[in-house]
């Protein structure tokens, strides 16, 4: 599926992190292919170079890594300042990266309670904190585009924690265009739905299969699906929406089935969901993640 191609994006800055794969991934590509310039984070430091690599390849923008805890500010002011040395200036601030854990209320430990809040709200506030304030020093009139989900509009068994993290960047979105709207920067929140994604393969057998009949449209989205809205809600043609959230879903938060195993949920069927997520989030230990995200 080709993205969306918005002339006013080139030459701009973006900021985006999680972008080693994934929905953050097809959003780094559709800009650099627009004539962005990007520097792109991820947690696992290989995976960030290479995939900067393979992205300025294929476009017409640059693509710089910087590897790291997408909550850690360390990792964050280098990314501004990296920007601000290689391209003078802040454009966009994506804050995509996302984790979660999925399972009951009762087995959310406070260690993956905190690891999710540091990523997917430290990491995103933090990140639009210090991006908006180089737009400010630059009077750029900038975009933000937090990554919220489907879940944080509509309920969703097992993932509390998770879907409270992604509400709350819906009201970030909201809150916040009092404060940055005079600067001119708007600041909205994109939620996709069931994405299909190099993780979510692997998370449930058949996911697309499963998700497909699920979705009103009759199908998963793709990536660039995703990244296309983003890019929508970074260009000039969006620049009268401000505070707040684009569900990208296909329509399923309107009905909101669930697949089956969640849909006939009890205290002991949960066990093989969580069994199941245990399983994803041992494998990301090595990434010093405790799972990554719905
Ligand atoms: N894929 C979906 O179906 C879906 C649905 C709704 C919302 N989302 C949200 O979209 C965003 C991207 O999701 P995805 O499925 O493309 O991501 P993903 O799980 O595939 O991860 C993308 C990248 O993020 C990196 N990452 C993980 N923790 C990180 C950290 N602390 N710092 C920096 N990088 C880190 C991973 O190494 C990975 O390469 C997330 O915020 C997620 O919550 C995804």
């Amino acid at each position: 599926m080709e993205t969306a191609a918005y002339s006013d994006l080139k030459g701009k800055s973006a900021l985006i992190t999680g972008a080693g794969a994934g929905i953050g991934r097809a959003i780094a590509q559709a800009l650099v292919e627009a004539g962005a310039n990007v520097i792109l984070n991820d947690l696992d430091k290989d995976l960030a170079s290479l995939t900067a690599i393979e992205v300025e390849a294929t476009g017409a923008g640059r693509c710089l890594a910087v590897p790291g805890d997408a909550g850690d500010i360390a990792v964050i002011d280098a990314m501004v300042d990296l920007a601000m040395s290689e391209f003078g200036r802040v454009d966009f601030a994506i804050p995509n990266a996302g984790i979660t854990v999925f399972g009951a209320f009762d087995e959310v430990t406070p260690e993956a309670f905190d690891r999710i809040n540091h990523v997917n709200l430290r990491g995103s506030y933090f990140l639009t904190q210090r991006a908006t304030l180089a737009m400010r020093k630059g009077g750029n009139p900038g975009r933000v585009v937090l990554m919220s989900s489907n879940v944080g509009v509509q309920s969703y068994p097992m993932l509390s924690a998770y879907s409270m993290t992604k509400s709350a960047l819906q009201m970030m979105a909201k809150n916040l265009v009092a404060e940055l709207g005079p600067h001119g920067i708007t600041i909205n929140a994109l939620a996709p739905g069931a994405t299909l994604t190099e993780r979510t393969m692997k998370e449930q057998d058949d996911y697309a299969g499963v998700w497909s009949e699920l979705v009103p449209r009759g199908q998963i989205a793709m990536p660039e699906d995703i990244a296309n809205t983003c890019l929508f809600l970074l260009s000039d043609a969006s620049r009268h929406i401000n505070g707040q959230t684009i569900v990208v879903d296909g329509g399923w938060s309107a009905t909101s089935p669930l697949p089956k195993e969640v849909a006939s949920d009890n205290v002991n069927k949960t066990s093989d969901i969580t069994g199941k997520t245990k399983e994803v989030s041992a494998n990301l230990d090595e990434l010093g993640v405790v799972a990554q995200a719905a």
